[in-house]
């Protein structure tokens, strides 16, 4: 195991800016960290690509993120943390450590024993399975409905976040008649946290809603702790990289991180 430093940076990668979500509760959470961040706005997205694309191009990120010295990635998509973790911790074993999204969610939510949960995702990650088998593994009595919900991620890259075109289309996605009688609904998309409100709305506040910014940023935290990794020194500029950069591109970013940032090409 090469020798990891407090002051090496965290990486963070997603399709695009959607993982901008859970780097702005990094940052929040440990605000002594420096992150790199990369967006792969080029292919995304990822949740209409097979298992294998997304493997192939997580490889190649995780690859450039440690040639920027990073000592834990967080994998900030769920698609790709569906797809490719296995083959991340494999590749990179001993080089850096690996955070996912899907973990983080399924252990808060199974926390409050609901009877029957929603999960909306990727097609990838919904075609996965990983959220009904995680969360029956941890309570087997669980009723999970899970809802393919794949127009979503696009329109929130282009910066629909809540626009009647935006509320019409949640309001036929969450009309699934599966969905009647929720506890809870899993946002497993990490493009959605910024859909909550429009959510709530829909939902009239009766439905708790779950996304795994802030669960992630604690699972990340408890690991850096637990190996004496957590920075205490003032933090060097996060940077934020993506494979393809568009005017849109980068107003949608400074909105998702919710502070103004500079996309690198
Ligand atoms: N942010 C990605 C996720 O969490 C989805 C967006 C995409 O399809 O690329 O799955």
């Amino acid at each position: 195991m090469p020798f990891l430093a407090n002051q090496q940076p965290i990486g963070v990668f997603d399709s695009g800016i959607g993982g901008l979500t859970v780097a702005n509760a990094l940052v929040r959470l440990l605000p002594n960290e420096s992150l790199v961040y990369f967006g792969d706005t080029a292919h995304m997205p990822y949740g209409d690509k097979s298992p294998d694309a997304i493997r192939y191009y997580s490889l190649q990120i995780a690859q450039f993120l440690m040639r920027q010295h990073c000592k834990m990635v967080v994998i900030a998509c769920n698609s790709a943390s569906t797809a490719a973790y296995n083959i991340l911790t494999d590749f990179f074993k001993g080089q850096a450590q690996f955070v996912n999204v899907v973990d983080p969610l399924v252990h808060a939510v199974a926390r409050h024993r609901f009877k029957k949960v929603g999960v909306i995702a990727t097609n990838v990650t919904t075609q996965s399975g990983v959220y009904p088998r995680r969360l029956k593994a941890l309570q087997p009595d669980i009723e999970v409905v899970s809802l393919a919900t794949p127009l979503l991620a696009p329109m929130i890259e282009n910066g629909q976040i809540d626009t009647p075109v935006c509320r019409y289309m949640l309001a036929d996605y969450l009309s699934h008649p599966g969905f009647q009688n929720i506890g809870a609904l899993l946002l497993a998309c990490t493009h959605y946290p910024l859909l909550k409100p429009a959510i709530n709305d829909f939902f009239e506040g009766r439905v708790q809603i779950f996304d795994s910014t802030d669960v992630v940023a604690h699972t990340a935290r408890q690991q850096l702790e637990a190996s004496w990794l957590l920075n205490t020194d003032p933090p060097v500029a996060h940077r934020f990289y993506v494979s393809d950069i568009t005017p849109g591109f980068q107003q949608a970013a400074s909105m998702f991180f919710g502070a103004d940032i500079d996309l690198i090409k």
